[in-house]
């Protein structure tokens, strides 16, 4: 990836600091796969749920979803900054002692990725995931926050001397339904956790075809 395209994704996440809760998940892998039972009936009991039954339950995979943005996210979900019907109960349900540890047997759990769909949609989603979207509507590239294979990525300091607070999630090999169905949330503000409004912002630059495209791409991902 140029430098150029780096940027310009950071660029757009003037991020306070203190937006971002750290978050510091030290879990128990195999403590969290038992704590973690009552998950896998919609999640999958690896994180991986095949794609009838994401159809069926629209529960988004957690295998290999970064730690940090699982605990993220159940904090989201309980404290109803993020709302669905069937998710927000079992947030209230799980101890915060037992986060850290369900969060690492997701974290370390390997996704699968899903086969292409429509492959019409392959070249554009490529394009927008790698090298964003030009003027007039410029969109940051996803791959400058969300990492190579949509790995996600906890930590820019790793990468930059002076980087933006971003606890950007795995979106590899996620359900195409599950993304689009998030960036459509965040592009009508539905969806309001993302720290700088980053990626309200970015997808209110979207069109349709280009959600359906980049979502198409984006669960083909191995990571
Ligand atoms: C009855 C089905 C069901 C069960 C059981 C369930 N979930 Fe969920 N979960 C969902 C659905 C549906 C969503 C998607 C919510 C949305 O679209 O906003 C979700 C979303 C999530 C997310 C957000 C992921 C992301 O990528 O943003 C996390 C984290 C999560 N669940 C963790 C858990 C954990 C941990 C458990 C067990 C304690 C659990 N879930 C149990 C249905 C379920
Ligand atoms: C400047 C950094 C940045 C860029 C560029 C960016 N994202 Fe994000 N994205 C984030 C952050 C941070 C979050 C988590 C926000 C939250 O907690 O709600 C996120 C969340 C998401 C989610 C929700 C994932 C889930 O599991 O619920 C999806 C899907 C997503 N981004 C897709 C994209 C796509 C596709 C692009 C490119 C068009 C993109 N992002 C570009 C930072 C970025």
């Amino acid at each position: 990836m140029g430098t150029k395209h780096l940027l310009a994704a950071l660029a757009c996440a003037t991020v306070a600091a203190a937006s971002v809760a750290a978050a510091k998940p030290a879990g128990n892998a195999a403590a969290g796969e038992g704590k973690s039972a009552a998950c896998g009936g919609c999640h999958g009991p690896d994180g991986n749920n095949a794609p009838e039954m994401y159809a069926a339950l629209k529960a988004p995979k957690l295998a290999g979803q970064v730690p940090e943005y699982i605990v993220k996210s159940l904090h989201d979900f309980k404290a109803a900054r993020r709302s669905n019907e069937v998710m927000s109960p079992q947030a209230q349900a799980v101890a915060e002692n037992d986060m850290a540890d369900i969060a690492a047997w997701f974290g370390s759990q390997k996704v699968q990725p899903n086969p292409a769909q429509n492959k019409d949609l392959l070249a554009l989603g490529e394009k927008i995931f790698m090298k964003g979207i030009g003027r007039p509507d410029i969109v940051a590239a996803c791959i400058g926050c969300h990492a190579p294979n949509g790995v996600g990525n906890k930590n820019w300091s790793k990468v930059m001397s002076n980087p933006p607070a971003v606890l950007a999630p795995a979106i590899g090999g996620q359900h195409a339904g599950y993304i689009s169905d998030q960036l459509k949330a965040y592009k009508t503000g539905k969806r309001a956790t993302d720290p700088a409004r980053v990626m309200r912002d970015i997808t209110g630059r979207m069109s349709e075809k280009d959600i359906a495209a980049v979502a198409e791409y984006v669960a083909t991902l191995g990571r």
